[in-house]
Protein backbone atom coordinates (compact mmCIF):
# COMPACT_ATOMS: atom_id res chain seq x y z
CA UNK A 1 0.00 0.00 0.00
CA UNK A 2 2.67 2.42 1.08
CA UNK A 3 4.50 1.59 -1.63
CA UNK A 4 1.34 2.43 -4.18
CA UNK A 5 1.20 5.33 -2.63
CA UNK A 6 5.38 6.34 -3.05
CA UNK A 7 5.23 5.52 -6.57
CA UNK A 8 2.03 7.77 -7.56
CA UNK A 9 3.35 10.35 -5.53
CA UNK A 10 6.83 10.24 -7.64
CA UNK A 11 4.70 9.71 -11.03
CA UNK A 12 2.97 13.09 -9.63
CA UNK A 13 6.49 14.83 -9.10
CA UNK A 14 7.71 13.79 -12.56
CA UNK A 15 4.45 15.20 -14.15
CA UNK A 16 4.52 18.39 -12.36
CA UNK A 17 8.45 18.86 -13.49
CA UNK A 18 7.34 18.41 -16.73
CA UNK A 19 4.40 21.16 -16.65
CA UNK A 20 5.51 24.85 -18.24
CA UNK A 21 5.48 27.30 -15.77
CA UNK A 22 3.65 29.97 -16.38
CA UNK A 23 6.28 32.33 -17.33
CA UNK A 24 7.65 29.30 -20.17
CA UNK A 25 3.84 29.62 -21.30
CA UNK A 26 3.74 33.16 -21.63
CA UNK A 27 7.22 33.47 -23.81
CA UNK A 28 5.82 30.39 -25.99
CA UNK A 29 4.86 31.39 -29.33
CA UNK A 30 0.83 31.00 -29.35
CA UNK A 31 -0.56 28.73 -32.41
CA UNK A 32 -2.46 30.92 -34.30
CA UNK A 33 -6.63 30.05 -35.15
CA UNK A 34 -7.83 27.95 -37.82
CA UNK A 35 -9.54 30.42 -40.12
CA UNK A 36 -12.28 29.73 -42.60
CA UNK A 37 -14.37 31.81 -44.64
CA UNK A 38 -17.97 31.67 -45.96
CA UNK A 39 -18.86 33.37 -48.73
CA UNK A 40 -21.92 33.47 -51.77
CA UNK A 41 -22.04 35.09 -55.04
CA UNK A 42 -25.32 36.28 -54.77
CA UNK A 43 -27.26 36.99 -51.47
CA UNK A 44 -29.97 34.92 -49.37
CA UNK A 45 -27.70 31.22 -50.29
CA UNK A 46 -27.42 30.44 -46.63
CA UNK A 47 -23.97 31.79 -45.56
CA UNK A 48 -25.05 32.95 -42.06
CA UNK A 49 -27.62 29.94 -41.50
CA UNK A 50 -24.35 27.88 -41.82
CA UNK A 51 -22.09 30.22 -39.95
CA UNK A 52 -23.93 30.20 -37.10
CA UNK A 53 -24.66 26.14 -37.22
CA UNK A 54 -20.97 25.73 -37.54
CA UNK A 55 -20.12 27.63 -35.30
CA UNK A 56 -22.41 25.94 -33.00
CA UNK A 57 -21.52 22.62 -33.34
CA UNK A 58 -18.02 23.25 -33.23
CA UNK A 59 -18.40 25.31 -29.84
CA UNK A 60 -20.21 22.44 -28.71
CA UNK A 61 -17.21 19.83 -29.45
CA UNK A 62 -15.07 21.65 -27.38
CA UNK A 63 -13.00 24.08 -29.95
CA UNK A 64 -12.81 28.42 -29.17
CA UNK A 65 -14.85 29.01 -32.17
CA UNK A 66 -15.52 32.59 -32.64
CA UNK A 67 -17.87 33.85 -35.64
CA UNK A 68 -17.18 37.01 -37.05
CA UNK A 69 -19.94 38.62 -38.83
CA UNK A 70 -18.08 40.25 -41.84
CA UNK A 71 -21.43 41.22 -43.33
CA UNK A 72 -19.79 44.48 -41.95
CA UNK A 73 -22.98 46.79 -41.86
CA UNK A 74 -25.90 44.19 -42.40
CA UNK A 75 -24.75 42.36 -39.34
CA UNK A 76 -27.48 39.66 -38.07
CA UNK A 77 -25.60 36.42 -37.06
CA UNK A 78 -26.76 38.11 -33.64
CA UNK A 79 -30.44 37.95 -34.32
CA UNK A 80 -29.53 34.00 -35.73
CA UNK A 81 -28.20 33.47 -32.22
CA UNK A 82 -30.59 35.11 -29.93
CA UNK A 83 -27.52 37.85 -28.63
CA UNK A 84 -27.78 41.59 -28.73
CA UNK A 85 -23.91 42.56 -28.55
CA UNK A 86 -23.11 45.91 -27.11
CA UNK A 87 -20.44 45.90 -29.60
CA UNK A 88 -19.72 45.65 -33.05
CA UNK A 89 -16.97 45.82 -35.86
CA UNK A 90 -17.46 49.63 -36.45
CA UNK A 91 -16.65 50.31 -33.28
CA UNK A 92 -13.65 48.13 -33.49
CA UNK A 93 -12.37 50.01 -36.38
CA UNK A 94 -12.91 53.51 -34.98
CA UNK A 95 -11.14 52.43 -32.02
CA UNK A 96 -13.96 52.56 -29.59
CA UNK A 97 -13.31 49.67 -28.08
CA UNK A 98 -10.71 46.70 -28.45
CA UNK A 99 -11.47 43.58 -30.31
CA UNK A 100 -11.85 41.58 -27.10
CA UNK A 101 -14.73 44.04 -25.62
CA UNK A 102 -16.78 43.67 -28.65
CA UNK A 103 -17.37 39.89 -28.39
CA UNK A 104 -20.16 38.92 -27.03
CA UNK A 105 -20.85 35.36 -25.82
CA UNK A 106 -23.77 32.72 -27.72
CA UNK A 107 -25.69 29.59 -27.07
CA UNK A 108 -22.68 27.16 -25.61
CA UNK A 109 -19.81 29.53 -25.27
CA UNK A 110 -20.06 30.85 -29.23
CA UNK A 111 -18.25 33.73 -29.10
CA UNK A 112 -19.56 36.16 -31.90
CA UNK A 113 -18.37 39.49 -33.11
CA UNK A 114 -21.08 41.17 -34.39
CA UNK A 115 -20.77 43.18 -37.88
CA UNK A 116 -22.86 45.76 -36.61
CA UNK A 117 -26.12 47.53 -38.46
CA UNK A 118 -26.43 50.63 -41.09
CA UNK A 119 -22.78 51.97 -40.69
CA UNK A 120 -20.99 53.55 -43.90
CA UNK A 121 -17.68 52.99 -43.41
CA UNK A 122 -18.30 49.09 -42.64
CA UNK A 123 -19.97 48.90 -46.10
CA UNK A 124 -17.66 50.77 -47.75
CA UNK A 125 -14.23 50.60 -45.54
CA UNK A 126 -11.24 51.92 -47.14
CA UNK A 127 -7.94 50.51 -47.44
CA UNK A 128 -6.66 52.15 -44.21
CA UNK A 129 -9.81 51.57 -42.56
CA UNK A 130 -9.72 47.84 -43.07
CA UNK A 131 -5.64 47.83 -42.31
CA UNK A 132 -6.62 49.20 -38.56
CA UNK A 133 -9.57 47.03 -38.13
CA UNK A 134 -7.65 44.26 -39.28
CA UNK A 135 -4.60 45.19 -36.77
CA UNK A 136 -7.04 45.57 -33.93
CA UNK A 137 -8.60 41.77 -34.93
CA UNK A 138 -4.52 40.32 -34.94
CA UNK A 139 -4.52 39.12 -31.23
CA UNK A 140 -7.76 37.42 -31.21
CA UNK A 141 -6.09 34.63 -33.61
CA UNK A 142 -4.14 33.66 -30.23
CA UNK A 143 -7.40 33.09 -28.29
CA UNK A 144 -9.21 30.91 -30.39
CA UNK A 145 -9.04 27.05 -32.25
CA UNK A 146 -11.14 28.46 -34.83
CA UNK A 147 -12.25 31.28 -36.56
CA UNK A 148 -15.72 31.66 -38.89
CA UNK A 149 -15.75 34.60 -41.12
CA UNK A 150 -19.45 35.09 -42.03
CA UNK A 151 -19.54 37.39 -44.73
CA UNK A 152 -21.92 39.73 -47.26
CA UNK A 153 -22.75 38.34 -50.67
CA UNK A 154 -20.51 39.56 -53.76
CA UNK A 155 -17.05 40.22 -54.21
CA UNK A 156 -16.49 43.19 -51.91
CA UNK A 157 -12.74 45.07 -51.18
CA UNK A 158 -13.34 43.78 -47.58
CA UNK A 159 -14.33 40.03 -48.76
CA UNK A 160 -11.41 40.00 -51.19
CA UNK A 161 -8.93 40.59 -48.72
CA UNK A 162 -10.32 37.75 -47.06
CA UNK A 163 -10.21 35.43 -49.69
CA UNK A 164 -6.78 36.27 -50.62
CA UNK A 165 -5.29 35.31 -47.15
CA UNK A 166 -7.65 32.74 -46.22
CA UNK A 167 -6.42 28.91 -46.66
CA UNK A 168 -10.25 27.83 -46.99
CA UNK A 169 -13.58 28.94 -48.19
CA UNK A 170 -17.12 27.43 -48.06
CA UNK A 171 -18.80 28.78 -50.82
CA UNK A 172 -22.31 28.32 -50.10
CA UNK A 173 -24.89 28.07 -53.63
CA UNK A 174 -28.52 27.32 -54.21
CA UNK A 175 -29.62 25.06 -57.13
CA UNK A 176 -30.63 27.90 -58.90
CA UNK A 177 -28.70 29.23 -62.23
CA UNK A 178 -28.15 32.59 -60.83
CA UNK A 179 -26.66 31.85 -57.08
CA UNK A 180 -24.59 28.69 -59.55
CA UNK A 181 -23.29 31.56 -61.85
CA UNK A 182 -22.79 34.36 -59.33
CA UNK A 183 -20.89 31.21 -56.78
CA UNK A 184 -18.84 30.02 -60.05
CA UNK A 185 -17.90 34.26 -60.89
CA UNK A 186 -16.59 34.15 -56.88
CA UNK A 187 -14.72 31.03 -57.16
CA UNK A 188 -13.14 31.96 -60.07
CA UNK A 189 -11.94 35.35 -57.88
CA UNK A 190 -11.16 33.84 -55.05
CA UNK A 191 -8.21 31.12 -57.19
CA UNK A 192 -7.56 34.76 -59.03
CA UNK A 193 -6.50 36.40 -55.46
CA UNK A 194 -5.08 32.96 -53.78
CA UNK A 195 -3.80 30.22 -55.91
CA UNK A 196 -3.49 28.17 -52.90
CA UNK A 197 -7.33 28.53 -51.73
CA UNK A 198 -9.08 24.95 -50.52
CA UNK A 199 -12.71 25.97 -52.06
CA UNK A 200 -15.45 23.30 -50.44
CA UNK A 201 -19.08 24.10 -51.53
CA UNK A 202 -22.58 23.14 -49.88
CA UNK A 203 -25.94 23.19 -52.58
CA UNK A 204 -27.81 24.56 -49.70
CA UNK A 205 -31.43 24.88 -49.95
CA UNK A 206 -32.11 22.06 -52.22
CA UNK A 207 -35.47 20.22 -53.05
CA UNK A 208 -33.81 16.92 -53.15
CA UNK A 209 -30.52 14.83 -53.51
CA UNK A 210 -31.29 14.95 -57.12
CA UNK A 211 -31.74 18.36 -57.67
CA UNK A 212 -28.20 18.97 -55.89
CA UNK A 213 -26.14 16.67 -57.72
CA UNK A 214 -27.43 18.01 -61.17
CA UNK A 215 -26.65 21.69 -60.18
CA UNK A 216 -23.06 20.19 -58.71
CA UNK A 217 -22.62 18.46 -62.06
CA UNK A 218 -23.02 21.78 -64.14
CA UNK A 219 -20.92 23.72 -61.70
CA UNK A 220 -18.23 21.39 -61.57
CA UNK A 221 -18.02 20.91 -65.43
CA UNK A 222 -18.10 24.82 -66.13
CA UNK A 223 -15.47 24.87 -63.30
CA UNK A 224 -13.22 22.30 -65.00
CA UNK A 225 -13.82 23.34 -68.84
CA UNK A 226 -12.95 27.08 -68.27
CA UNK A 227 -10.64 26.97 -65.25
CA UNK A 228 -9.05 23.42 -65.21
CA UNK A 229 -10.31 22.88 -61.36
CA UNK A 230 -13.07 22.57 -59.77
CA UNK A 231 -13.73 23.02 -55.41
CA UNK A 232 -14.40 19.79 -53.70
CA UNK A 233 -18.14 19.62 -53.19
CA UNK A 234 -18.67 19.37 -49.17
CA UNK A 235 -22.73 18.46 -49.54
CA UNK A 236 -26.12 19.50 -49.75
CA UNK A 237 -28.22 20.37 -47.56
CA UNK A 238 -32.57 20.07 -48.01
CA UNK A 239 -34.61 23.26 -48.17
CA UNK A 240 -36.41 22.31 -44.90
CA UNK A 241 -39.37 24.73 -42.52
CA UNK A 242 -37.05 23.75 -39.34
CA UNK A 243 -34.66 26.42 -40.65
CA UNK A 244 -37.53 29.34 -40.82
CA UNK A 245 -38.70 27.66 -37.47
CA UNK A 246 -35.04 27.75 -35.44
CA UNK A 247 -34.80 31.33 -37.30
CA UNK A 248 -38.01 32.64 -35.28
CA UNK A 249 -36.60 31.41 -32.32
CA UNK A 250 -32.91 32.99 -33.08
CA UNK A 251 -31.90 29.40 -32.49
CA UNK A 252 -29.74 27.20 -34.33
CA UNK A 253 -31.59 24.24 -35.96
CA UNK A 254 -28.65 22.34 -34.82
CA UNK A 255 -29.51 23.19 -31.59
CA UNK A 256 -33.32 23.09 -31.90
CA UNK A 257 -34.00 20.36 -34.00
CA UNK A 258 -30.97 17.96 -34.26
CA UNK A 259 -33.08 15.86 -35.49
CA UNK A 260 -34.12 17.66 -38.69
CA UNK A 261 -32.93 16.84 -41.96
CA UNK A 262 -31.27 20.22 -42.46
CA UNK A 263 -29.58 19.80 -38.95
CA UNK A 264 -28.62 16.66 -40.33
CA UNK A 265 -26.73 17.89 -43.65
CA UNK A 266 -25.25 20.93 -41.50
CA UNK A 267 -23.72 18.25 -38.85
CA UNK A 268 -22.25 16.84 -42.21
CA UNK A 269 -20.76 20.07 -43.48
CA UNK A 270 -19.04 20.74 -39.82
CA UNK A 271 -17.08 17.60 -40.31
CA UNK A 272 -15.69 18.87 -43.30
CA UNK A 273 -11.53 17.89 -43.39
CA UNK A 274 -10.28 20.98 -44.00
CA UNK A 275 -11.89 22.70 -41.13
CA UNK A 276 -9.14 20.88 -39.35
CA UNK A 277 -6.31 21.85 -41.14
CA UNK A 278 -7.41 25.54 -42.02
CA UNK A 279 -4.17 27.59 -41.42
CA UNK A 280 -1.77 29.56 -43.34
CA UNK A 281 1.90 29.67 -42.57
CA UNK A 282 1.60 33.27 -42.05
CA UNK A 283 -0.95 34.27 -39.60
CA UNK A 284 -4.58 34.91 -41.51
CA UNK A 285 -4.88 38.80 -40.59
CA UNK A 286 -1.22 39.39 -41.21
CA UNK A 287 -1.95 38.07 -44.88
CA UNK A 288 -4.97 39.90 -45.00
CA UNK A 289 -3.38 43.02 -44.16
CA UNK A 290 -0.70 42.93 -47.01
CA UNK A 291 -3.70 41.52 -49.35
CA UNK A 292 -4.96 45.21 -48.84
CA UNK A 293 -1.60 46.72 -50.69
N1 LIG B 1 -31.76 24.86 -45.80
C1 LIG B 1 -32.68 25.81 -45.74
N2 LIG B 1 -34.00 25.49 -45.75
C2 LIG B 1 -34.94 26.45 -45.71
N3 LIG B 1 -34.70 27.75 -45.66
C3 LIG B 1 -33.41 28.14 -45.65
C4 LIG B 1 -32.35 27.20 -45.69
N4 LIG B 1 -31.18 27.89 -45.64
C5 LIG B 1 -31.52 29.19 -45.60
N5 LIG B 1 -32.86 29.35 -45.60
C6 LIG B 1 -33.62 30.62 -45.60
O1 LIG B 1 -32.90 31.55 -46.37
C7 LIG B 1 -32.82 32.78 -45.67
C8 LIG B 1 -31.47 33.42 -45.92
O2 LIG B 1 -30.49 32.69 -45.23
P1 LIG B 1 -29.17 33.41 -44.72
O3 LIG B 1 -29.50 34.68 -44.01
O4 LIG B 1 -28.35 32.42 -44.02
O5 LIG B 1 -28.53 33.76 -46.14
P2 LIG B 1 -27.20 34.61 -46.39
O6 LIG B 1 -26.51 33.94 -47.53
O7 LIG B 1 -26.45 34.78 -45.14
O8 LIG B 1 -27.85 35.98 -46.87
P3 LIG B 1 -27.05 37.36 -47.09
O9 LIG B 1 -26.41 37.27 -48.43
O10 LIG B 1 -28.13 38.39 -47.05
O11 LIG B 1 -26.05 37.48 -45.98
C9 LIG B 1 -33.06 32.45 -44.22
O12 LIG B 1 -33.74 33.50 -43.60
C10 LIG B 1 -33.87 31.20 -44.26
O13 LIG B 1 -35.22 31.53 -44.16
MG1 LIG C 1 -25.75 36.51 -44.19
Amino acid sequence: MIQSIRSELERLRVLRRRLPSDEELEKAPKVSARVICIASGKGGTGKSVLATNLAYLRARGGERVLLVDFDAGMANAHLLLGVAPRYDLGHVMSGECRAEEAIAEGPDGICLLSGGVGRHALVNPTRRQLDRLFRALDPLEADFDLVIIDHGAGMGYATVAHLAATSTLLLVTNPEVTALSDGYALYKRAHMVNPDIRVGLVMNRCASENEATSAWDRFRAASQRFLGHAPQYVGWVPADASVRRSIARREPVTRMDPSSPAAHAIEGVARWGPIDHARTHRPFYTRARSALR
